[in-house]
């Protein structure tokens, strides 16, 4: 039978590079969104191997809902890739309010929604077999690459923390559960509206001189995902052309 992933966010940037790349390796996809044109342009893309589900996965009412549906067809799953994810502006010069707004946005969908995806998840997974990857970000090491940045640093960070412990807790269960920490990934909702400038330094930053694409990612978690990495658990794999190495 098909492997069955589900990817959050899978309708756009990173998250769709995976969910295209599963799709050309035989997986069954279930992409979870928010937005309906963009699951149903997924959709009409890939009628035959691709489910689209509309969900916030920052609303545990939601979560539940998304995996009543998802049972109802498919009751094991192989993989779960956590991508969705964004930023919001948390500084000091916010007002105590305007940060706390932002603050438990960014929070409730990066580090809870992809805790509750996760746990959910344990009921149904493959065991073993079963990968959980979580997307998460150089950010988690560097605070950001500008000021703005310290709900999403603190969420990606703890994504990675979630990593460890779900690893520690599942791995002997047979499911594996690592990080995919990405740098800068050029043409994604994320990366699309960075002004010309923000992007020019910091390519002068990535050793290997380009921007990574989502397919780079796509590339290290389709191995993740497979029999070949089933040794590998509790790891933050760094993605970013050179970006980080030698702090
Ligand atoms: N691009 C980069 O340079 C970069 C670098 C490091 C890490 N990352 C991480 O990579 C992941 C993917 O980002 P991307 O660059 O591919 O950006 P993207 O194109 O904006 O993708 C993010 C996806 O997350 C979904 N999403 C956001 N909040 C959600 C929620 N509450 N419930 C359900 N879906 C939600 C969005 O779908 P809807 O609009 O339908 O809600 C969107 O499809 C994120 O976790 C991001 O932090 C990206």
């Amino acid at each position: 039978m098909n492997k069955v992933s589900i990817i959050t966010g899978g309708a756009s940037g990173i998250g769709k590079a995976i969910a295209e790349k599963f799709m050309e390796y035989g997986h069954t996809v279930i992409v979870i969104g928010r937005d309906e044109k963009k699951l149903m342009a997924m959709k009409d893309a890939y009628p035959n191997n691709c489910e689209v589900i509309k969900g916030n996965i920052a609303s545990s009412d939601d979560i539940k809902k998304i995996f009543r549906i998802i049972s109802l067809n498919y009751p094991v799953i192989d993989n779960l890739i956590n991508s969705a994810g964004f930023n919001m502006t948390v500084n000091t010069e916010l007002t105590f309010e305007e940060a706390m707004l932002n603050w438990n946005s960014v929070i409730a969908t990066n580090l809870t929604g992809s805790f509750m995806m996760a746990i959910k998840v344990a009921e149904i997974m493959k065991r073993p077999g079963g990968r959980i990857i979580n997307i998460s970000s150089i950010g988690a090491f560097t605070g950001g690459i500008a000021t703005g940045g310290i709900a999403y640093a603190a969420s990606k960070a703890g994504l990675n923390g979630l990593t460890f412990s779900l690893a520690r807790e599942l791995s002997s269960k047979g499911i594996t559960v690592n990080s995919i920490a990405p740098g800068f990934i050029e043409q994604t909702g994320f990366t699309a509206s960075f002004p010309k400038e923000k992007t020019s330094e910091i390519l002068s930053q990535i050793p290997v001189g380009r921007a990574g694409k989502s397919k780079d990612i796509a590339d290290i978690c389709y191995f993740l995902c497979s029999e070949e990495a089933s040794y590998i658990t509790g790891e933050i794999i760094n993605v970013n052309g050179g970006w980080l190495f030698g702090r």
